[in-house]
């Protein structure tokens, strides 16, 4: 089998470094910045900084607070139009994924034709697009180092991807300083998430060595510093390896998709409002418990991670399938229940879940165990207990 690696193609990091930004737009040799950012991060006051380095820096730029938590067709057109009409030529989206995906679903259709559906899907994005910077303020989705905007489909509500080469960031900045105002509760689903990610692409069939160095210190970095980081928003260390951790697995999964576990979180019907890391903390142990026999190896890595101990003198199917309970005891750490049915998920939906689940590509294609509607379904009755 033949592999590619993709990559951003700047990383700019440290404590302060979003006061960069400016120089980052000069050296793209751009002159107009339309920032994405939401509402509820702007009413925080977390696009200051960007606006006063662009300020430093004389460059023209317009905020744009209104991406929306669940970016669906009608928000991106709203946003790009009104890029369009500012006349930008570089977009920094500033925030948690729903900004970053928001930004780069704009970034497609300030460059491409509308409507936005057309470029769901696998490289489906005909030509480059405005270049991006990705600024995350949460640490958890990656969204800065992948080629995936993920959107809301207006008239069913699943999640549909457009992932494509177009949409790697020109620059990303990480900066920890503007992650320590992230809630507690928020902190963990986060976490959770990157960890997720660094797991279903570590155990994944797209894994290569390349893949499993990002994703190994991913997961490294997120069990060393997730509880802290929960307990104690200020621990500026804590945080800064978060926000390192979420970006590696970003990288790592942008090159491999996810697993099951995805499959399953983006089909609960968003008529919930369950936020996305919540859906894939609750639904992790599931998906371990599903998965483990298919790559016990990989997974035994896993727990010892969780676990932060060394188990390697133990069968390998019985380390493999401690990785269940080692992420029920970090999710009862993070005050998270594990399990759909505690969070309003009903009988009635797990049909519909288990059909959307199958019917997601991208992501099953990657997991290591094959798993089909009859099979999903099995388990998420299983575990409505
Ligand atoms: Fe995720």
């Amino acid at each position: 089998m033949i592999y590619t690696l993709n990559a951003v193609k700047k990383v700019v990091h440290g404590a302060g470094s979003i006061k960069e930004v400016g120089k980052q737009v000069l050296a793209l040799g751009a002159k107009r910045a339309f920032i994405v950012t939401d509402p509820g991060l702007a009413a925080l006051g977390l696009h200051k900084g960007v606006e006063e380095s662009l300020a430093a820096s004389d460059i023209p730029f317009f905020l744009f607070d209104k991406a929306e938590l669940e970016p669906n067709a009608t928000s991106i057109q709203s946003c790009a139009d009104k890029a369009k009409e500012f006349k930008a030529d570089i977009i920094i989206g500033l925030g948690g994924g729903s900004a970053l995906d928001t930004s780069k679903a704009a970034a497609v259709l300030i460059s491409h034709p509308a409507p936005i559906t057309q470029y769901f899907g696998l490289q489906m994005v005909p030509g480059p697009c405005l270049p991006i910077i990705s600024i995350p303020t949460t640490a958890g989705t990656g969204s800065e180092m992948t080629s995936i905007s993920v959107l809301t489909n207006n008239e069913t509500g699943a999640k549909l991807g457009i992932v494509s080469d177009y949409l790697y960031s020109s620059v990303v900045i990480l900066d920890p300083t503007v992650t320590t105002g992230l809630p507690p509760h928020v902190t963990a689903m986060t976490g959770v998430d990157a960890f997720v990610h660094a797991m279903e692409s570590f155990v994944g069939k797209a894994a290569t060595p390349f893949t499993d160095a990002l994703n190994l210190q991913a997961m490294k970095l997120v069990a060393k510093s997730i509880r802290k980081a929960y307990v104690n928003g200020g621990d500026i260390q804590a945080r800064e390896n978060m926000l390192y951790a979420s970006a590696l697995a970003g990288f790592g999964f942008g090159n491999t998709q996810n697993g099951i576990i995805h499959a399953i979180g983006t089909s609960v019907p968003s008529a919930l409002k369950l936020p996305h890391g919540f859906l894939m903390a609750v639904i992790a142990p599931m998906g371990v418990a599903f998965n483990y026999m298919a790559n016990p190896e990989k997974y035994a890595i896993v727990a010892d991670i969780l676990n932060d101990c060394d188990t390697s003198h133990m069968p390998v199917l019985e380390r493999a399938e401690s990785c269940i309970d080692a992420f029920e005891t970090l999710l009862v750490d993070l005050d998270i229940i594990s399990g759909l049915a505690p969070h309003g998920v009903k009988e009635a939906d797990l049909e519909g879940i288990a059909e959307r689940a199958a019917a997601a590509k991208r992501l099953i294609d990657n997991n290591p165990r094959p798993a089909n509607k009859n099979q999903i379904l099995k388990l998420l009755k299983e575990h409505m207990a």
